[in-house]
């Protein structure tokens, strides 16, 4: 009982899909934390140029899935793979912008933004060296979050919504295909959504692949190709975007339909 949407991007053809290569695959993967499993079997697959986001309840296994896509979480059984590449011999990770969820650890070191920023281009970096072109993309990156009259600043004196503003700069320094943020619109108020909706939606116009965690669709539902929804560490919908999940994207509600227009998209998952 899914619903189609107008403005989601052409269907390829499954001849199309099988021709060309994912950027993500999960292959029935399974994850423990502690003795506790995690991810019970998910199969996921994300092809070049796609903006699929990862929706589901707190502890529903989100973070755990995209930490395992960038080697943080050990599978136990199952496959990952970047790229075509199984993820074990992947080394290309100037291909990968990652921002993960923010937590209020502090770091205790003051670096500037543009330092924090710079991080993030290393992987481009020749020996470490800073070209030119490294030093105008950390730059472009910085005026990209809105943060460019800011970027001598340390970051510790920065607010929740701006420091996130510094790590999604951070991921976008190094140009990435393919971007993965986990719930970068979290603890942000709606002026920094509406930044962070603008950036990535020039991420998406220039072909970036994007694979974000949710818990609303808000500013950037217009941009989602695919939503997939987690339940204990299952894969419970893989398809597009609910127009409006409400509490049907709840526990024990597994279906998604179209509502009364007007109705503001949320997915009720934040609670
Ligand atoms: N380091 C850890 N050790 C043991 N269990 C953990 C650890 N990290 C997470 N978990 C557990 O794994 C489950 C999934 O956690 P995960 O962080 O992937 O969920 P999530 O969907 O990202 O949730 P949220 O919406 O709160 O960010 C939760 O039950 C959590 O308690
Ligand atoms: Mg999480």
């Amino acid at each position: 009982m899914t619903t189609t949407t107008t403005q989601r991007r052409p269907e390829t053809t499954v001849s199309d899909r099988t021709m060309e290569q994912p950027v993500i695959s999960l292959r029935g993967a399974r994850a423990s934390l502690g003795s506790r499993p995690v991810l019970r079997g998910i199969d996921l697959t994300i092809t070049s140029g796609e903006v699929v986001a990862l929706l589901g309840a707190n502890g529903s296994g989100k973070s755990t899935a995209v930490r395992s896509v960038i080697g943080q979480v050990p599978l136990t059984g199952g496959e990952v793979s970047l790229f075509g590449t199984p993820l074990r011999r992947f080394r290309q990770w100037h291909r990968v912008g990652y921002v993960p969820q923010r937590t209020t650890a502090a770091s205790g070191v003051p670096a500037t933004i543009r330092e924090v920023v710079s991080s993030g281009r290393l992987s481009r970096a020749r020996f470490g060296l800073f070209s030119r072109a490294d030093r105008a993309a950390v730059d472009r990156a910085i005026d990209l979050v809105g943060l460019a009259d800011r970027a001598g600043d340390p970051v510790d004196a920065l607010s929740g919504g701006q420091h996130q503003r510094v790590l999604i700069a951070r991921a976008l320094a190094a140009e990435p295909e393919l971007l993965i943020m986990d719930e970068p619109m979290a603890g942000v108020d709606l002026a920094s959504q509406e930044v962070l909706a603008e950036t990535l939606r020039e991420q998406v116009a220039a072909g970036t692949t994007v694979l974000l965690v949710l818990h609303e669709l808000g500013a950037v539902e217009p941009l989602i190709d695919r939503a997939v929804v987690l339940r204990d560490g299952c894969v419970v919908h893989d398809g597009p975007p609910p127009e409006a999940v409400g509490q049907h994207a709840l526990p024990g509600h597994d279906h998604v339909h179209p509502h009364a227009t007007g109705e503001p998209l949320r997915t009720g998952l934040l609670t």
